[in-house]
């Protein structure tokens, strides 16, 4: 819902910025005792620089359900859900009782074990691909998916959306958050590199495309269309805060990639199993060649999954294609996935999670009417976020122009300081899971409304 928004004074902004900074960091002294003991050894004191923040990381305890606990024994109601894995709420009992029995039978055998066909068999039900392999994170999903497109064609090209995240692999380290001054024209846009280290004749072979304009992608493969392998998208995307797709733009580009010969990948690393039990393949009613899939998947543990047609299946059966892996389908991510997708998220589960997002931008949408803020809620399921621009978002270059950091910034802030764990920056979104109620909702309402208060008060 966009609303007209009250003027903004950027003076206040940055001294409720500076206050909630201050406050945040003073109810964290023991996660800067770590920080500081963790920069000794790790760069930014984090494991990976996506767990960074600023002013500083916070260190967690446990969680359990819908709260998390920090070092400095501060509990918040969990909206940050480890980067939308947590659907099944922290330490959920069906979940540890199934990686317990499992651990207690041998936790490792690189041979396959019963738990994948079964998990196999519910992908299949589930997003409507016949054959499934499985990996360890998104990162590896999109990678696979990528070496069985161009295996298939004989293409090298990788088509990607402007401004997507499919994880830390050269072909897709693309054009993930482009400064302005480099993007070049919509219609042609630059393929940036995201970080060092990635050889530019690698960079070069993906090119970047606007989301959402599906007569652009026709023109593009009218031109190049014999040298493309794939499209890889999120059919909604979830790295620039959430960009829903416009009605009719997933159906031309099946139609298109069909056309072509272009293997149509989704990266549903997100959007799987969060937005639907067929995640958006089912909610949108379009079946690409290859699904990838991780984070809520396996309930807390590191896995995911790619799902694919027979044919690009017989590229691995044959040989041709090495989608391989010690840990892949190692059996307490099994189990794991097992517990999640049988028995936490069913189909009442997620009409429960669609009923509670709605609770939730409902609670929201009438705050931001009441003081006029410049900004928008978008829910799908699982899944949701208040974009921080009166309007509506497209593409990357309406998230890079329109989008207010030092709002959503200060938010976080808010969230913090109150109890909401959140994940900081401005391009994610939250996570709901099967354990929270209306109050840990109503929780979320009251930090946003504070906020809301004061910035325009
Ligand atoms: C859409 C998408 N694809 C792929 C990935 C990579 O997943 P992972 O971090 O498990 O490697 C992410 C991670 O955030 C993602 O959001």
């Amino acid at each position: 819902m966009a609303t007209t928004s009250a003027a903004i004074d950027r003076g206040r902004v940055l001294e409720l910025t500076e206050r909630e900074r201050a406050r945040f960091l003073a109810r964290t002294p023991a996660s800067q005792a770590a920080f500081e003991r963790a920069v000794a050894v790790m760069p930014r004191g984090v494991p990976s620089s996506f767990q960074a923040a600023d002013p500083r990381p916070t260190y967690l305890s446990h969680g359990e359900g819908s709260r998390v606990w920090d070092v400095d024994g501060n509990e918040y109601v969990d909206f940050h859900n480890g980067f939308g894995v947590m659907c099944v709420g922290h330490a959920n009992p069906a979940v540890v009782r199934a990686v317990s029995e499992r651990a207690a039978r041998g936790s490792h055998f690189a041979a396959p074990t019963e738990g994948s066909v079964t998990v196999a068999r519910e992908l299949r039900r589930r997003f409507g691909l016949p054959q499934w392999r499985f990996t360890n994170s998104g990162t590896e999903s999109t990678m696979d998916a990528v070496h069985l497109a161009r295996a298939a064609t004989g293409r090298d090209v990788i088509l990607k959306i402007e401004g997507s995240y499919h994880g830390h692999h050269d072909s897709v380290m693309v054009s993930v958050r482009p400064p302005l001054e480099q993007l070049g024209p919509r219609e042609e846009p630059s393929s940036v590199a995201f970080g060092g280290g990635h050889p530019p004749a690698v960079t070069e072979l993906t090119k970047a495309i606007p989301f959402n304009d599906a007569d652009l992608l026709e023109r593009v493969l009218g031109d190049i269309g014999d040298r493309v392998a794939a499209v890889i998208l999120e059919p909604a995307m979830m790295n620039i805060t959430i960009v829903c797709p416009r009605p009719g733009y997933l159906e031309r580009v099946r139609e298109l990639t069909a056309a072509h010969g272009v293997v149509l990948v989704f990266d549903e690393v997100k959007t799987g199993c969060t937005i639907g039990p067929g995640g958006a393949t089912e909610r949108f009613g379009i079946t690409p060649d290859v699904v990838c899939l991780a984070k809520a998947t396996c309930g807390g543990y590191p896995g995911g999954a790619i799902g694919m047609t027979e044919e690009l299946a017989a590229h691995i059966a044959s040989g041709q294609v090495r989608q391989v892996g010690t840990f892949n389908g190692n059996p307490l991510v099994m189990a794991a996935a097992e517990a999640t997708l049988l028995e936490v998220l069913t189909d009442d589960a997620y009409a429960a999670l669609e009923a509670r997002s709605e609770r939730l931008t409902a609670g929201l949408d009438e705050v931001i009417e009441r003081y006029g803020l410049p900004c928008h809620t978008i829910g799908l399921a699982a899944k949701g976020c208040v974009v921080f621009s009166p309007e509506r978002l497209y593409e990357y270059r309406d998230y890079a122009t329109k989008v207010d950091e030092e709002l959503s910034t200060l938010a976080w802030l808010y969230h913090m300081n109150h109890g909401i764990f959140m994940t900081p920056g401005v391009d994610e979104q939250w996570t709901l899971s099967v354990a929270h109620d209306d109050a840990d909702l109503q929780r979320y309402v009251d930090a946003f409304e504070a906020f809301a208060r004061d910035v325009t008060s």
